[in-house]
């Protein structure tokens, strides 16, 4: 069985008060969220520790955006696995495009930072995806798959989500059809040694096409940036209607 993950990546948002704002009014609606669903919020850094205290007990689990592929050294700027681990951190996203595209992450570190988060414990979620550009010179399954093949190197693959993110559909409102994504999502399963890993769709997810996103026999979960922003419209998320 595959499990249903349903992750919030909240990027560079949300001071310490805001997160706890969202939580007084996300938290309710998880009274009615089915208990084999996965909540995650990859917050900030800076908010971890605070949620991690206030997330005690509750079913909803933290990620992070990054780690860094050493345990600790001279690296400015960077978080180590054990500075994860200690604040109660499950997951952390690797090889987000943003990351990729803003900031020089190769497919040699993606690689390096998701054997960290393993040897810590921790459950990385790669993304993949390709550019409007690569979809148009129909070049987006090789470009997955040279991402994957790049990326996954030495992983184990009993402790990977993957999140399959159209770069042209992140933060642009124009979301890839659930059948796209079925499709693609499908081959991407179909390139694992473990086809029971849970692969998500990223990508201007929201309340009104959620329900038909997870209806889709391949897609295992969402990893959702802006409408993860607000209570009322990740609750309606994760509890999408199956
Ligand atoms: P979006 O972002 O939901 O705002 O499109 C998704 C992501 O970047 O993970």
């Amino acid at each position: 069985m595959r499990k249903i993950i349903l992750a919030g990546n909240w990027k560079m948002y949300k001071l310490v008060a805001e997160a706890q704002e969202f939580l007084r009014g996300f938290l309710p609606h998880l009274s009615s969220t089915p208990e084999e669903r996965e909540v995650v919020l990859c917050a900030p850094f800076t908010a971890l520790s605070n949620l991690s205290q206030s997330l005690q007990g509750m079913r909803v689990l933290l990620g992070a955006q990054n780690i860094h592929w050493e345990d600790a050294g001279a690296y400015t700027g960077e978080v180590a696995g054990p500075m994860l681990v200690e604040l109660g951190v499950r997951y952390a996203i690797v090889g987000h495009s943003e990351r990729r595209q803003y900031f020089g992450e190769t497919d040699a570190t993606v690689n390096q930072r998701l054997l960290a988060a393993q040897r810590h414990g921790l459950t990385p979620i790669l993304c993949v995806g390709e550019t409007k550009q690569q979809r148009d010179a129909l070049e987006t399954e090789s470009h997955i798959f040279r991402q994957l093949e790049a990326d996954l190197v030495g992983v184990d693959q009993n402790n990977l989500v993957i999140a399959y993110e159209p770069i042209w559909a992140i933060g642009t409102g124009d979301t890839c059809a659930s059948e796209e994504a079925n499709r693609v999502i499908g081959l991407i399963r179909s390139r694992l040694s473990n086809p029971n890993v849970t692969i998500q769709y990223g990508g201007s997810v929201k309340p009104d096409n959620i329900d038909e996103l997870m209806a889709q026999p391949e897609i295992d979960g969402v990893l959702v940036g802006g409408a993860s922003l607000t209570p009322d419209s990740w609750g309606r998320i994760v509890n999408f209607k199956a």
